[in-house]
């Protein structure tokens, strides 16, 4: 069942080092290019790095330009503290082996929009799959480098695009969190 599924599906932090399979990867991007996207322009581009090494080094690029001094204060979780929580964190992915990238046109409105319903219906499937997961951000950040425009070219992405996010994916190292209870009050229903 959908709903089994949606309630299952965590943000998870820690990874062990198991691969994801191809097979695998490609039923998740599949999901992703099949998301509601604004217009049907279907804009976005999708980058599967299914490399564990470049993943960690996409995972330190990514916090390397985090400026801690921007939040608002927050506390993600206990059992799967966050780089929000732990600065001692170094790489944004978390150790994940896999990372998908999801690009959207710099100039279109809905361009965050579309990335992130792609993301959701990538973290769904990997959860149907047995795969962890997490949405992670900072996209346009972590291609803000020489290195980032360099590899951005390598892989086919037109110039005037800009990273929206990313959805990491791996095996989960240690046990799920706790279901966390929904706040009440947020959802309401008008006869
Ligand atoms: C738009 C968006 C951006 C997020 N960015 C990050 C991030 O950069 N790093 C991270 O660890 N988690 C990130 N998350 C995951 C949230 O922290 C997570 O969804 C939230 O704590 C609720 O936990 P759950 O996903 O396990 O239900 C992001 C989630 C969303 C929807």
């Amino acid at each position: 069942m959908l709903m089994d599924i949606i309630r299952k599906r965590h943000s998870i932090r820690k990874y062990t080092n198991e691969q994801i399979s191809r097979e695998d990867l490609d039923k998740i991007l599949e999901a992703g290019n099949f998301a509601p996207n604004a217009g049907g322009g279907q804009r976005s581009m999708i980058v599967a790095v299914h490399n564990s090494e470049l993943a960690r080094r996409l995972g330190i690029m990514n916090m390397s330009k985090f400026n801690r001094g921007k939040l608002i204060g927050s506390y993600v979780s206990k059992e799967q503290p966050s780089v929000i929580d732990d600065p001692t964190m170094k790489d944004g992915f978390y150790g994940a082996p896999t990372v998908v990238a999801i690009f959207g046109q710099a100039n279109f409105l809905f361009k965050t929009a579309d990335a992130f319903c792609i993301a959701e219906n990538m973290v769904l499937q990997a959860t149907e799959l047995g795969i962890s997961s997490c949405i992670v951000s900072r996209g346009e950040e972590t291609f803000d480098s020489v290195e980032g425009h360099a590899l951005m070219a390598e892989w086919g992405v037109p110039e005037d695009y800009e990273c929206q996010g990313f959805v990491i994916l791996g095996y989960i190292d240690g046990e799920e969190p706790a279901f966390k209870p929904r706040k009440p009050g947020r959802v309401k229903v008008i006869e």
